[in-house]
């Protein structure tokens, strides 16, 4: 059987996960083609780790003619010129900073066009599947509430904007309340999950997103709430941080590994 090529752009907390699965669990179906990443020493690094020093390409244009399926896993302002670029070459993508997707949904139609697949993992959320059930059934409301450490939101947009002085947080305290639009622009790298929420549901102006901030949180915790006349539906995700990378949940890496698997998997499980 001819192994499918998988090339990874950004070589950070998720990619490298997804790199070693890919040349671990995944190597009697697939092959980890090659790494590419703006900042190089991050794929040397990873390719050194992996013993496979000659994957490192140093353009996307590389990346994509030396594979089938492109993973991006490298930032918001970059996953939709990404995807653009590795469907215009005919290759399948997988997307992990789906904040990137919102307003760029001209990418679903390319994708039809050019008769290619556009994987957006369940990432750090549960419940997914339910909200595309519940979205056959009239919804209501969709709301996500997020709480998160200081150290988590250190950096956004939104906290530098506000003056938000994170280090004097000392309780819990809501420090956003808006659309999912509006949270993916103030906190593109924390809150992909509003995003993807917005793509299979309802939306990004009418998906509510709440977020909470306290020291005393040590997991990054999602809270959904869907409501359609098919009943209600609540999800409460309390994520372990990645240790490389604080600001994405370890269930989200895991989630793009565990989509990998089933494209190679003719049971398909859940919705
Ligand atoms: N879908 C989800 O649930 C979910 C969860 C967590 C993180 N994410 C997103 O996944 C992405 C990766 O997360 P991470 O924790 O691995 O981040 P990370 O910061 O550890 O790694 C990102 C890597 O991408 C590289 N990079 C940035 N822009 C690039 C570009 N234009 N081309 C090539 N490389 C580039 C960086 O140099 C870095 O090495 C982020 O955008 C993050 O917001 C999604």
């Amino acid at each position: 059987m001819k192994l499918k090529r998988i090339g990874i752009v950004g070589c950070g907390a998720i990619g490298s996960k997804i790199a070693e699965a890919i040349s671990s669990d995944l190597k009697d179906k697939a092959k980890l083609s090659a790494l590419y990443d703006i900042d190089s020493a991050k794929a040397r690094d990873l390719a050194g780790k992996l013993r496979k020093k000659n994957i490192i390409v140093l353009s996307l244009a590389r990346l994509i003619r030396r594979s089938d399926l492109v993973v991006e896993a490298s930032s918001a302002g970059a996953a939709a010129d990404i995807a653009r670029e590795a469907l215009r070459n005919r290759r399948d993508c997988l997307i992990m900073s789906v904040g990137g997707l919102l307003g760029a949904e001209d990418i679903f139609d390319l994708a039809r066009e050019k008769n290619c697949s556009v994987y957006v993992p369940s990432g750090a959320i549960a419940g997914i599947d339910a909200l595309k059930a519940h979205k056959l059934a009239n919804i209501k409301r969709v709301i996500l509430i997020t709480r998160k450490s200081p150290q988590a939101l250190s950096g956004a947009p939104y906290v530098i904007q506000k003056k938000i002085d994170l280090d004097n947080i000392k309780e819990e305290t809501m420090i956003f309340e808006g659309s999912a639009q509006k949270a993916v622009t103030f906190f593109p790298q924390n809150i992909n999950v509003a995003a993807l929420l917005s793509l299979a549901g309802i939306g990004k102006e009418k998906t509510r997103v709440k977020i909470f901030c306290s020291p005393g949180y040590s997991k990054n915790i999602h809270e959904i709430e869907i409501e359609s006349s098919a009943g209600k539906t609540f999800i409460r995700c309390e994520n372990s941080p990645c240790p490389d990378n604080p600001k994405t949940s370890y269930l989200a890496v895991l989630s793009a590994i565990a989509v990998l698997k089933d494209i190679f998997n003719p049971i398909k499980i859940g919705t």
